[in-house]
């Protein structure tokens, strides 16, 4: 009979993967990175279902569905699966080892700053996690898989040696694969603050990649307002079907120098009914593209904004009714220097350069903006060679008539003094 140890250091899973260092534990396995003693001690994950779950059919086959999703999807944003067995009795997972940190810790970092991710990096993140999302939905044997639990923890962010960040998805978890899902209705998967209202209910029937478009909106916003909600401690789905007049109004005032664009590109994503949306994660990232491509080199959008006070996080702030914090002035450089923000923050690549201003230009714009009316937003992508506005062609106009006329005044004046003959009579009326 085969023995159920609890996986420990040293292990040798199926006498090849030497675990060496736990790296999570979730509510059905945990993960340790392993060196692959059979391919030149290279670092794998290892993912091990828990002994308490042998008996447990739904989960083994839950288990064993993460492994088939992602052995359907080979993608650069992806964690791609290398291995898959049973030892001692318990079922695992060998997937690539990611050197990096998850968005979560990313996100996490960002609060403690105080600091707003720029949109430059937002852009460069999200499009990745679309990316990889996008070749899962486009997968046509069985079907589109849907992640039905993307958060950040399940995406892991490694920073690259040129600065850039390179995002890989994980947890396929309770991934459904096509239509043919043995989840039932009614079970809720998946964690409530990310999902849509058809999963949260349980309508499996009525989950498809939207369902992940939906949680995609949800990550957006925290991203870019590093808030994982509108009004504290609902989630989304409750928002969306109870508050669906205000979000669109309330959503917008969270932060003025994201274009206009942009967030309505997250409220397509947020509609309450998955028609609403984008079909799927290829759709969403080809409008988020068209929706920020333009401003990410104006200036004022690029870098991360330290915003003291005003645009930060603030976990126990009442739900969102204020449309506009005003700012507060505080100590802008309290915190030690973080090589991860900085890196976050730095210039994401050569299809979305930064190379606008500091931070304390960033921090000046927000001010600018939150003092203004929100007609102050840019409403559309500045195009090179477009017109100047009226105001400054009316300005050069009236500056040039005044100069005109001030040279022709000192021109009659001259000819009046030093050229003219004296053609006025004089006083006796004689030559
Ligand atoms: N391939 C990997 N490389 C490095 N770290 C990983 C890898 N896969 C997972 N991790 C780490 O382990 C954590 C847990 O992994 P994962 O999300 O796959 O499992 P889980 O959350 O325990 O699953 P479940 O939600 O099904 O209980 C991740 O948040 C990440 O920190
Ligand atoms: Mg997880």
């Amino acid at each position: 009979m085969e023995t159920t140890a609890r996986p420990a250091e040293g292990d040798l899973i199926d006498g090849r993967y030497r675990l060496s260092e736990r790296l999570g534990e979730g509510s059905f396995g945990g993960v340790w990175r392993a060196l692959d003693t059979r391919l030149a001690d290279r670092s794998v994950a290892v993912k091990l279902l828990k002994p308490e779950f042998l008996a447990r059919e739904d989960t083994i086959a839950r288990f064993d569905a993460e492994a088939n999703a992602l052995a359907q999807v080979t993608h650069a944003n992806v964690v791609s699966v290398i291995d898959r067995g049973t030892w001692s009795g318990q079922r695992y997972i060998v997937t690539e080892y990611i050197d990096g940190r998850p968005l979560k810790a990313w996100l996490l970092e960002h609060r403690a700053r105080s600091t707003l991710p720029g949109l430059g990096a937002v852009a460069a993140l999200f499009d990745q996690v679309c990316a990889g999302l996008e070749a899962a939905h486009a997968v046509r044997t069985p079907g589109p898989i849907v992640h039905r639990d993307l958060k950040p923890d399940n995406v892991l962010v490694r920073a690259l040696p040129s600065g850039e960040l390179a995002v890989k998805l994980v947890d396929f978890g309770i991934a459904q694969l096509g239509r043919r899902s043995g989840t039932q209705s009614g079970v809720l998967l998946g964690t409530p603050m990310y999902m849509a209202p058809e999963q949260a209910f349980g309508h499996s029937a009525g989950v498809g990649p939207w369902t992940d478009v939906f949680t995609l909106g949800v990550l957006l916003v925290e991203l870019l307002t590093l808030r994982e909600n509108l009004v504290d401690n609902e989630p989304w789905w409750g928002t969306v079907l109870h508050r669906a007049p205000v979000v669109r109004e309330r959503l917008l005032a969270l932060r003025l120098d994201v274009p206009v664009s942009v967030w309505e590109v997250a409220l397509r994503c947020l509609e309450a009914h998955g028609p609403d949306r984008y079909p799927d994660a290829s759709a969403l990232r080809l409008a988020f593209r068209q929706a920020h491509v333009g401003f990410i080199t104006a200036p004022g959008f690029a870098g991360g904004s330290a915003l003291p006070g005003a645009l930060s996080y603030v976990p126990s702030a009442p739900p969102v009714v204020a449309p506009v914090p005003s700012p507060v002035e505080s100590d802008p450089t309290p915190a030690p220097p973080s090589p991860w923000v900085q890196h976050a923050t730095a210039p994401t690549g050569p299809t979305l350069p930064h190379g606008g201003p500091s931070a304390r230009s960033d921090l000046a714009l927000a001010r600018t903006v939150l003092a203004g009316p929100v007609a102050s937003r840019p409403q559309s992508a500045p195009s090179p060679g477009s017109a100047p506005p009226w105001w400054k062609v009316l300005l050069i106009v009236v500056g040039v008539a005044i100069l005109s006329a001030g040279l022709l005044v000192g021109a009659v004046i001259a000819y009046d003094l030093f050229l003219e003959p004296d053609a006025a009579p004089n006083a006796l009326g004689t030559p």
